[in-house]
C-alpha cells in the first residue's frame, strides 16, 4: 500500500534539478490551476478538493473525542467515496481523537489516500494551546501518530507552528531524522513565513505549507506563488473564513473553495465539515471552477 510504502526522497529530487530545463519544457510541465490533482513531493497524487479533520472533535475548542462518532466515520467514508484523496489531521486535534477516528473509519486505507497529520502543538483543554517543537517531543509525536493512524510510515507530517524557543532548522531536523529513519515521507510546515520557509528548506527539502488563506484573507499571496515556484503544495486552512475555535462558515462555500482551486495550481483544499450535506455541497465545487 502506499502509504506504508518506506521510500526517501532525497533532496535533490524534490527541491532541485541539475537538469536545466527549456522554457517550453518547464512550461510544459506546468499545471494549469484547472487541474485536479497536485502531486505532493512530486509523488503522491491527490485530488486538491481535499478535506479537513480539526471539527470532528469535541466542542467547544476541538477537544476530546468527536461526540457522534460512528456519523463521523460515515463522514470519512463517504468523503473518501466522493473523491477525496487527501484527509488533513493533528496530533492537536482532540488531542490525538481526530487521528483515531481517521483510522477507525479509514483503515486499511485505500491506494491512493494521503493521510496528513501535525505535530508541536497539544493540548490539555479546550481553550489551551502548548507549542512544543524540541526534537524529543517531535519524535515522540511521530511515534504516536503512527500507531493512532495505524501506518508505518506518516504520508506528510507538518509542524504546526513553530516554537519560539526551538530554532526551526532544530525542529525541522528532527522531523527530517524521522523522515531518513522512513517514519515520514515528506515534510510539512503550518503557520510560517517566507523566511521561515527558506530556513527549514535549508536543512530538509519541504513538501506543503499550510497557512490562513481564503478570499477574505489573502496576505499569504506572495507565499502561494513562491511555494508554486518551488512545487511545493500551499495547503490554505479557514477556507470559508470559520474562527479556528467556533463553527460556522462565513464564507459562501462553493465560490470560496472554486476561488482557491483556481489562484494555483499547487493549492490543495481542505474543507472542514461535520454535515454530509455539506460536504457533497463542497466536493461539488469543482463544477464552479
Ligand atoms: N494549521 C492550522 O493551524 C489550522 C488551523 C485551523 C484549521 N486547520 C485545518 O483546516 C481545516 C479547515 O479549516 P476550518 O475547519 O477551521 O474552517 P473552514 O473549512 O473555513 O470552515 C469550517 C466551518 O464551515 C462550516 N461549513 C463547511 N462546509 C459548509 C457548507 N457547505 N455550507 C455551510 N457551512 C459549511 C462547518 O460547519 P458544519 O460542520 O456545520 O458543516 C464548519 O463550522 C480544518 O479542518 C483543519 O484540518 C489548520
Amino acid at each position: 500500500m502506499r502509504l506504508q510504502q518506506k521510500r526517501n526522497l532525497s533532496d535533490s529530487s524534490l527541491n532541485a534539478t541539475s537538469h536545466t530545463y527549456t522554457r517550453n519544457e518547464v512550461d510544459m510541465m506546468q499545471p494549469t490551476a484547472t487541474n485536479h490533482t497536485f502531486a505532493i513531493g512530486a509523488e503522491l497524487t491527490v485530488n486538491r478538493l481535499g478535506y479537513g479533520a480539526m471539527r470532528l472533535t469535541g466542542q467547544p475548542g476541538n477537544f476530546g473525542p468527536f461526540p457522534h462518532w460512528e456519523d463521523g466515520k460515515a463522514l470519512l467514508q463517504r468523503a473518501v467515496e466522493l473523491g477525496v484523496q487527501f484527509i488533513d489531521s493533528a496530533r492537536a486535534y482532540g488531542p490525538e481523537w481526530a487521528d483515531k477516528l481517521i483510522a477507525n473509519a479509514l483503515h486499511p486505507y485505500a491506494d491512493q489516500l494521503v493521510i496528513a497529520t501535525k505535530g508541536g502543538v497539544d493540548k490539555r483543554a479546550p481553550d489551551q494551546i502548548i507549542v512544543d517543537g524540541r526534537p524529543q517531543t517531535l519524535a515522540a509525536q511521530i511515534d504516536a501518530a503512527l500507531q493512532n493512524l495505524k501506518l508505518e510510515q506518516l504520508p506528510l507530517f507538518q509542524l504546526h507552528r513553530v516554537d519560539p524557543a526551538v530554532a526551526i532548522e532544530e525542529s525541522v531536523g528532527a522531523i527530517d531524522a524521522a523522515r531518513q529513519a522512513g517514519k515520514v515521507r515528506f515534510i510539512g510546515l503550518s503557520n510560517v513565513d517566507r523566511e521561515q520557509l527558506d530556513r527549514a528548506l535549508s536543512v530538509a527539502p519541504i513538501a506543503s505549507v499550510q497557512n490562513r488563506f481564503n478570499q477574505a484573507e489573502a496576505g499569504d499571496s506572495d507565499l502561494v506563488d513562491y511555494t508554486n515556484s518551488r512545487g511545493i503544495a500551499f495547503i490554505p486552512y479557514g477556507p470559508l473564513g470559520a474562527h479556528p475555535m467556533r463553527q460556522g462558515a462565513t464564507l459562501p462555500a462553493q465560490e470560496s473553495l472554486a476561488w482557491l482551486l483556481k489562484r494555483s495550481p499547487n493549492v490543495i483544499v481542505i474543507p472542514g465539515t461535520t454535515s454530509v450535506t455539506h460536504l457533497e455541497e463542497n466536493m461539488e465545487a469543482w463544477s464552479h471552477v
